[in-house]
């Protein structure tokens, strides 16, 4: 479809170079024709907002894996896998030999080896692929795993479901766009297959950038702006949360997922102040609140009231027929000196908890990242 032919009166003055940079695609053009017009608003003056819609090549290579500290990617998989039997350290060298080359491949949008669909291999598609072991490979390879490495204990609020929870292995594949993602997906769990079965696989959405193209904090689907207190990836709190230190695991992190079923019919019940005060936040842009109640989601998993332990939260949303919440992930050096306690405080009090109830939990000591010519993984395996 073709952009419209008469220009709509609301972006009278913007050149045809203006609109192309701004909708990004003829499809688009199309779309606000069908709207009327009516959300073009601006100017002549107007700075072109840069690269709508663009994504970029995230380079695989460096000291941690890209896809810990990219922005969250507007669409994720996460994909749990077990191990077969017969595979012991060896097998998942040769696995994650065989991974190391599709990652440098989906990174840069070519088309991985035997790929039936090499069409599907897209360029600047922002695409991370960010791979952990969980405790049933660390023990098939008999590799000690990360200092405070452990499985997150029950919790009393907790209704774990198998269909949701463990694995040996985990890929989180992120990319601008779901074609790119499924399509990574399948290129390397069909990969995996000689050596591993596909256990889960959640998909999740994140909404990052605003109208006008900038990385914004998304909102979850309580409507919160969530992340605001995420530690800041280069400087040194994060460094410090987030990167295990000394072999062989340096530059490792890792990483625990929760899938949090959200319970959004009675939580849009509520008023906007009940709302503010079960989290301690404001709605409208996530500031905190001056007096928020003891019990406050916010309040109860700040730093200073559980030791001076920080997490790098990264979740995604995810709603289908079911039901709708979070598929929370977060990256912290240590699951038992930095999670554990956030989230026994948050067992023990958090207003929140009468509306999330955690269906699904999986940990993953996360490999450090690979530099050209060499393979993720190499110092734990090689
Ligand atoms: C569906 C479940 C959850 C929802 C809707 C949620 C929502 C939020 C929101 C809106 C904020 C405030 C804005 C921000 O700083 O990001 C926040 C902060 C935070 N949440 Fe959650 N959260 C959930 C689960 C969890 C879990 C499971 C943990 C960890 C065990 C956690 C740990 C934190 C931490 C550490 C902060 C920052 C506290 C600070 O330093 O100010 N959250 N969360």
């Amino acid at each position: 479809m073709a952009e419209p032919e008469t220009p709509a009166p609301a972006r009278r003055g913007i050149g045809r170079r203006g609109f192309l940079g701004y909708a990004g695609s003829a499809v688009a053009g199309a779309a606000a024709g069908a709207a009327g017009g009516a959300a073009w608003g601006g100017t002549a003056e107007d700075p072109a907002p840069a690269r709508v819609g663009l994504g970029a090549e995230v380079t695989p290579y460096g000291a941690h894996q890209a896809g810990v500290t990219a922005p969250t990617p507007t669409v994720v998989e996460v994909v749990a896998l077990d191990l077969l039997e017969t595979v012991d350290r060896d097998a998942l060298g040769r696995l994650f030999r065989v991974w190391t080359g599709d990652i440098e491949a989906l990174a840069t949008g070519r088309p991985t080896p035997g790929d039936t669909e090499p069409w599907l291999a897209a360029a600047r598609a922002d695409v991370t692929v960010t791979v952990g072991l969980g405790p049933g490979a660390l023990a098939a390879a008999r590799v000690d795993p990360p200092v405070g490495f452990e499985q997150v204990p029950p919790m009393r609020h907790d209704r774990l479901e198998d269909r949701w929870s463990g694995g040996d292995l985990v890929l989180v594949v992120g990319a601008r766009d779901g074609t790119t993602v499924a399509h990574a997906v399948r290129q390397l769990v069909r990969d995996a297959a000689p050596f591993a079965r596909q256990r889960w696989r959640q998909a999740g959405f994140w909404n990052g950038v605003d109208a006008d193209g900038r990385r914004v904090t998304g909102r979850n689907l309580f409507g919160q702006v969530d992340g605001t207190a995420n530690p800041v990836p280069g400087t040194d709190a994060f460094d410090q949360a987030v990167w295990v230190v000394g072999p062989p695991w340096a530059g490792g992190t890792t990483l625990v997922v929760r899938r949090i079923a959200m319970d959004l019919d009675t939580w849009a019940t509520l008023t906007r102040d009940k709302q503010e005060q079960a989290v301690g936040r404001r709605l409208d842009d996530g500031e905190r609140l001056a007096e928020p109640r003891p019990d406050a989601h916010a309040r109860l998993a700040l730093p200073m009231e559980n030791a001076g332990a920080r997490i790098f939260r990264k979740g995604v949303s995810y709603a289908n027929a079911e039901d709708s919440g979070l598929v929370f992930m977060s990256y912290q050096a240590s699951v038992a000196g930095q999670f554990v306690p956030i989230q026994r405080s948050l067992d023990r009090a958090d207003a929140l908890n009468t509306w999330t109830t955690a269906i699904g939990s999986a940990v993953f000591a996360v490999l450090p990242g690979f530099e050209r010519g060499d393979w993720l993984g190499s110092g734990i395996l090689g």
